[in-house]
C-alpha cells in the first residue's frame, strides 16, 4: 500500500505534495513525510499519524523549493514511528526516496550495507534501497563517472534495481541534482502527470485532478527520468521507451461528506444509485438478457466457456461467491470462486474454455493483479469487474466491467460490494440466456432487477432502528454471522465488515455448519446475527436459530417483510423486503452494513480509517 507523489515544476511544491497525499491517504494512513529540495539540500518533514499532523508540522517550518516527493505510509515493515516515516535517507543524505512495496531480501541487503560501514536509522525495508543506491551512487563517482551528470545517477539507480528482491513503486532524489527525479516501478503503481513546465508523479491519478488530465501509466521494469520540461521512459530490457500519453476519462470530483458523518455512511446511502449506475444501459428487455460493451469476446467464444473461475481478495470475494451461486443456478456454468492469493501460486489445471474474472474494487490489490498475471501468462483470457477506471488491473485485463459506483473513499467497502453483486447477476442473466435460461425466466430476472434500487432506498429506512440495535449490543466482544444459499455470502460479509471497523472478533458461517464446531461458542455473551429472509430454505434456517436461543444465545434476525412468526423468537428483527434468493445478498447487506458502522461509531473507532487497513491492498 502507501501513497506516492512527487513535483517539479515552478510552483512551491510543499502544499502539491500534501495536497496530494491527502487525496491518497486511503492508501494507508500510519504516518506521512514530505522531502523538498531547497537548491542547496533536500529538506524532510515526516510525522507519525495522518498527513495532517505532518502537514501542522510543515506549516510550521515551511520548505521553499520547487521539486519535491511525499509518502503516506500503510507499516509492512518497522514500527509506526516518526523515525520509520517515509522519505527515506541514503548514505550522506545524498539521495533520499520514498517507496510503496515490500524489499523482500532487505535484511540480507541490510547487512552487506552495514558491513560497509553504512548506518541505518530505521528499521524499515526502504532504507536499505537508500543507502544502496547511495552506495552505487559512490562507486559509480569513484570509478570515474561525471558527478555532474544525468547518466552517472541513473546508472546508480539502474544497478540498484538489479539488487532488489520483492516491489516497488519509488521516486528518488538526489541532493546533487536538484533538477531531476527518478521514478521505478515493479509490481506497485505509479503514474506520472503531464503539465507545462512541471510534472508530477503520484501512485493513482486522483492527486493530479486540477492540475493535469494528461498522464502516462508507468509499467512494471520502467524508469521514467522526469525534469521540469521532460519525460523519459526506459524498460530494463527494450531501452527507451515511446511516451503513451492518455487523458483521464473520468474527472475525479472531490468526495464531500455533505449531510454525513462519515464516508462510510455516505457511502452505504448511495447504494440506490450506484445500483442504478451499475445497471444503466444493460438491461435488454427485448431479447430478456443483459449486455456488456467491453468483454471483448464473441458470442462464439462466450458460448464455448465451460468453466468460470472468479478471483479476488475480501469483500470482493464475498460478492464472487455470491457470483459462484448466481452463474451455476442461471448460466449452469460451473464455477469457482479462488482467493487471489492462493491462486496465484497455486497450479489449477484451468482450460481453453474457462472463463476467468478478477473482482476488485480498487484495480490495484497485489495478489488479485498477480493471480490475474499468472492466468494470463498461462495464455488465458482474463477479464475484470473493477470500479476505478484506468486502474492496473483494469488496464491490463483483456475486458471487463466496470461498476461506475463512483468513488469509495471509506475503507470498509459498502456500495463496491453490492454493485459487484448487480454485475455479476446480470453477468450470469447474460451467460444464461446464451444456454439454459428461457425467455421467461430472463424476464423475470430483469422485472426483478428493476425493483432493486427502490428496494434499498426501502431498506435504508431501517438506520435509526439499526442504531437502537447498535446500542443494546455494542459491548459485545465476540459475534457469529449466519446464513445458507445465498445468505452465506451476506454472512461472511457482514462479519468482515463488522470486525474490520469495530475491531471485535466476528465469525461467518453457513448456518447449518454452526452445530459442527462454532456452536461452542454460544452463549449470553455471543450474539448471533442471522441472515434469514424467506426463501427455499427458510424453515431449515429457523431451526438453526432455534438451536442458538436454546443454548440463551441472543439473535438479531434480518428477515422479510410479514415474518411475524420470527419477532416471537430473535431478540431483534430488521426487516427488508421480500425479494427473490438470488437478490437477498443486496437487500440484506443494507442493515448488516449499518449494524456495523453504528456499532463502530458507538466505540469510538475511526470508521473510515481502521487501524491497520487501507483501502489499496499493494503489498502481497
Ligand atoms: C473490506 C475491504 C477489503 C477489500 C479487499 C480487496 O471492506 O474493502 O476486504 O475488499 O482488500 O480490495 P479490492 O476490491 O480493491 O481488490
Amino acid at each position: 500500500m502507501c501513497g506516492i507523489v512527487g513535483y517539479i515544476g515552478h510552483r512551491q511544491a510543499g502544499p502539491i505534495l500534501i495536497k496530494g497525499l491527502q487525496k491518497l491517504e486511503y492508501r494507508g494512513y500510519d504516518s506521512a513525510g514530505v522531502a523538498v529540495h531547497d537548491g542547496d539540500a533536500i529538506q524532510i518533514r515526516k510525522k507519525k499519524g495522518r498527513v495532517m499532523e505532518m502537514a501542522s508540522l510543515y506549516k510550521s517550518n515551511p520548505v521553499s523549493g520547487t521539486a519535491g516527493i511525499g509518502h503516506t505510509r500503510w507499516a509492512t515493515h518497522g514500527e509506526t514511528n516518526d523515525q520509520n516515516s517515509h522519505p527515506h535517507v541514503g548514505g550522506n543524505a545524498d539521495v533520499v526516496i520514498v517507496h510503496n512495496g515490500v524489499i523482500e531480501n532487505y535484511t540480507s541487503l541490510r547487512k552487506q550495507l552495514q558491513g560497509l560501514g553504512y548506518v541505518f536509522r530505521t528499521t524499515t525495508d526502504t532504507e536499505s534501497v537508500a543507502h544502496l543506491l547511495s552506495h552505487h551512487l559512490e562507486e559509480q563517482i569513484k570509478f570515474g563517472s561525471d558527478p555532474e551528470e544525468l547518466a552517472t545517477y541513473l546508472k546508480a539507480v539502474e544497478i540498484t534495481l538489479t539488487k532488489l528482491k520483492g516491489t516497488y513503486g519509488l521516486v528518488v532524489m538526489f541532493r546533487d541534482l536538484p533538477d531531476v527525479m527518478i521514478a521505478a516501478r515493479l509490481g506497485s503503481p505509479l503514474v506520472l502527470g503531464v503539465g507545462k513546465g512541471e510534472h508530477f508523479i503520484a501512485s493513482d491519478a486522483t492527486p493530479l485532478a486540477g492540475y493535469t488530465d494528461e498522464v502516462i501509466y508507468l509499467a512494471d521494469h520502467e524508469m521514467a527520468v522526469i525534469t521540469r520540461d521532460e519525460i523519459e521512459i526506459f524498460h530494463r530490457d527494450e531501452g527507451q521507451q515511446k511516451l503513451s500519453i492518455q487523458t483521464l476519462d473520468q474527472v475525479s470530483v472531490e468526495a464531500e461528506l455533505g449531510e454525513f458523518e462519515h464516508y462510510m455512511l455516505k457511502e452505504i446511502f448511495e447504494q440506490p444509485q450506484a445500483l442504478e449506475n451499475a445497471m444503466r444501459g444493460r438491461l435488454d428487455e427485448d431479447e430478456a438478457t443483459a449486455k456488456f460493451g467491453g468483454l471483448n469476446l464473441s458470442a462464439q467464444q462466450l458460448r464455448k466457456i465451460d468453466r468460470v473461475v472468479l478471483t479476488a481478495c475480501g469483500t470482493s470475494w464475498h460478492s464472487g461467491l455470491v457470483g459462484e451461486y448466481l452463474l451455476e443456478e442461471f448460466a449452469r456454468i460451473p464455477t469457482e470462486v479462488e482467493y487471489a492469493s492462493e491462486l496465484r501460486y497455486r497450479n489449477p489445471p484451468i482450460s481453453n474454455s474457462t472463463m476467468i474474472f478478477a473482482i476488485t474494487q480498487s484495480g490495484e490489490t497485489a495478489d488479485t493483479l498477480a493471480a490475474m498475471r499468472e492466468c494470463k501468462r498461462k495464455g488465458h483470457p482474463t477479464l475484470a469487474i473493477c470500479n476505478v477506471v484506468g486502474s492496473t488491473i483494469a488496464r491490463e485485463a483483456d475486458g471487463g466491467i466496470y461498476l461506475h459506483a463512483g468513488q469509495e473513499v471509506g475503507v470498509a467497502s459498502t456500495k463496491a460490494f453490492t454493485s459487484q453483486v448487480m454485475v455479476l447477476i446480470q453477468l450470469a442473466l447474460f451467460l444464461g440466456r446464451m444456454r439454459h435460461l428461457s425467455y421467461p425466466a430472463g424476464r423475470r430476472i430483469i422485472d426483478a432487477i428493476h425493483k432493486v434500487p427502490d428496494q434499498i432506498r426501502k431498506c435504508l429506512e431501517c438506520n435509526e432502528q439499526v442504531k437502537d440495535i447498535a446500542l443494546k449490543y455494542c459491548n459485545f466482544n465476540n459475534f457469529l454471522y449466519l446464513g445458507r444459499l445465498y445468505n452465506f455470502p451476506g454472512a461472511l460479509e457482514g462479519a468482515l465488515k463488522l470486525k474490520e471497523i469495530s475491531y471485535i472478533h466476528a465469525e461467518g458461517y453457513p448456518a447449518a455448519e454452526m452445530k459442527h464446531g462454532p456452536i461452542a461458542l454460544v452463549d449470553e455473551a455471543t450474539p448471533s446475527v442471522f441472515v434469514v429472509p424467506r426463501g427455499q430454505i427458510y424453515p431449515k434456517v429457523m431451526s438453526n436459530l432455534e438451536e442458538v436461543k436454546a443454548r440463551k444465545g441472543p439473535v438479531i434476525a434480518i428477515a422479510c417483510e410479514g415474518d411475524d412468526k420470527i419477532a416471537d423468537i430473535a431478540d431483534d428483527v430488521i426487516y427488508v423486503p421480500d425479494v427473490d434468493d438470488f437478490l437477498q445478498p443486496l437487500v440484506t447487506a443494507i442493515p448488516l452494513q449499518l449494524l456495523s458502522y453504528h456499532i463502530a461509531v458507538l466505540r469510538g473507532c475511526n470508521v473510515d480509517r481502521p487501524r491497520n487497513l487501507a483501502k489499496s491492498v499493494t503489498v502481497e
